[in-house]
């Protein structure tokens, strides 16, 4: 069982160190195409995402892509509120498959929000498998630019016979580092920070600087942030881009 403290579990797990195929797997997921239908649903949150966006910079003639923030994976959407209110000329949309969830961050009761919704903020239900695949023909087209791309405490998968539904070792993962011009990944689980480096140097032979650290959240900005600051657990940040 995972160890408990003060409420929140820190992660257990059978994997010793990174995992081991991990190079093998990403070159493969690299040098293949990732083609799994796109789910209606997301097609349709998708479309509504990209009304926000258009409505947002209403009049802004669009002769240069439009910057985007993607807060992925957002839970109640504590987070989406705090980066809107840090890029309050930006969109930020707030992606998350799980209705429940999303309910509290778009009536404002997320606790940042003190019944206040930034109107850059905006959130939609989706898989982000696909919504990501989605945002890539954007970016590739030349509508959109994403500055920055939060992906703050994903579902760590801490059983080795589950790695490859870490996003890090999941053909989708060339599509998510494509995506943003920086990429801040956070975790309470050091190997995921560590893989997800190591996986992203793999795939970023070049210059482009990328960093894993342990952090303290001294004010947490997601609600499992705030649960692992109570348990005093150690938090970690991998930064990907400028
Ligand atoms: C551990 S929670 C973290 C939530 C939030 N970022 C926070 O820190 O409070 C992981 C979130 O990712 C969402 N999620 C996981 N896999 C997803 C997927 N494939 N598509 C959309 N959402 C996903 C879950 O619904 C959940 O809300």
């Amino acid at each position: 069982m995972p160890e408990k403290q003060n409420g929140a579990r820190s992660v257990t797990t059978n994997q010793e160190g990174p995992y081991k195929e991990l190079e093998r797997v990403v070159r493969k997921h690299a040098a293949t195409l990732f083609l799994r239908p796109v789910a209606d649903h997301t097609r349709k949150a998708f479309d509504a995402a990209k009304e926000f966006v258009d409505r947002f910079y209403d009049n802004v003639s669009a002769n240069k892509p439009l910057d985007i923030i993607l807060d992925s994976g957002c839970g109640t959407g504590e987070s989406t509120i705090h980066i809107a209110k840090r890029f309050p000329d930006t969109p930020v949309i707030g992606v998350d498959k799980s209705a429940v969830r999303l309910t509290r961050a778009c009536t404002g009761n997320a606790p940042a929000a003190n019944g206040e919704i930034p109107p850059n903020a905006f959130w939609v239900r989706a898989e982000l498998l696909d919504f990501w695949k989605l945002a890539l023909d954007e970016v590739n087209g030349g509508r959109w630019h994403i500055p920055y791309h939060a992906l703050y405490y994903p579902n760590p998968w801490p059983k080795q016979s589950e790695a490859t539904r870490r996003f890090h070792l999941h053909p989708i993962f060339p599509t998510l580092i494509k995506l943003g011009e920086q990429i801040e990944l956070r975790t309470n689980w050091e190997i995921y920070a560590r893989e997800f480096a190591k996986a992203a140097r793999v795939l970023k032979e070049t210059m482009v600087g990328i960093s894993c650290e342990a952090f303290m959240a001294e004010q947490p900005i997601t609600a499992f942030e705030r649960k692992y600051k109570e348990a005093r657990q150690q938090l970690w940040r991998v930064l990907i881009g400028k």
